[in-house]
């Protein structure tokens, strides 16, 4: 791989610990209820598989994949839908997991789209957010860390479609900050 992440963000021992503390709390909060946890791919991919397995209660799984814009390291504004549920979310109660909620267009328009299908509740759960960028209002439940606008590679997110694989989460060094 060329060498154009920098400095880890989130370390990997910080992530193992924090998301043990959001499968325990997500475990009490759902205890009882007709679970389904949905990823949002392809993002979220690596968070999910682990925020999955450190939840312990029966659930469903599945998964939706968005695109907004492939190439650019900021969201065009315009967010599709590539592939749809499996499950029927007819009175269920969803939780919606999110690699990072940066203005929050993404999450606001999964929660409006997935609410057509008559859940009994849908929340949001982001392993980050960027709280300072926020243009959208959307109520995100669970957040596992908030950061700095700063663009972040790694542990499933990418820069045009590279770095999902990197193990932890580090700074974008290219071209600076986002703005
Ligand atoms: P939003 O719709 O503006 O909240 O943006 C959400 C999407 O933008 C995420 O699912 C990511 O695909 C992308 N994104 C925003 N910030 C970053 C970042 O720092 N690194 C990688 N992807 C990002
Ligand atoms: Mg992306």
């Amino acid at each position: 791989m060329e060498r154009i992440f920098g400095r880890p963000i989130v370390t990997q021992e910080e992530m193992r610990a924090r998301i043990r503390e959001l499968g325990k709390q997500i475990t009490t909060d759902y205890t009882g209820k007709d679970f389904v946890l949905v990823g949002v791919l392809k993002g979220a991919y690596a968070f999910y598989a682990d925020l999955a397995r450190a939840i312990r209660i029966p659930m469903r799984v599945d998964f939706l994949m968005v695109t907004s814009d492939g190439s650019r390291a900021k969201t065009s504004g315009k967010v599709k839908m590539v592939t749809e549920l499996t499950e029927d979310i007819k009175d269920k109660d969803v939780l919606l997991v999110e690699d990072i909620v940066d203005s929050g267009l993404t999450a606001q328009y999964l929660v409006k789209t997935l609410a057509k299908k008559k859940p009994r509740s849908i929340k949001v759960c982001t392993l980050l957010s960027k709280p300072d960028r926020r243009t959208n209002n959307v109520t995100i439940d669970y957040v596992g860390f908030k950061i700095p606008n700063k663009y972040v590679v790694g542990y499933g997110l990418d820069y045009q479609q590279k770095y999902r694989n990197l193990p932890y989460l580090a700074v974008l060094d290219i071209e600076g900050d986002q703005e």
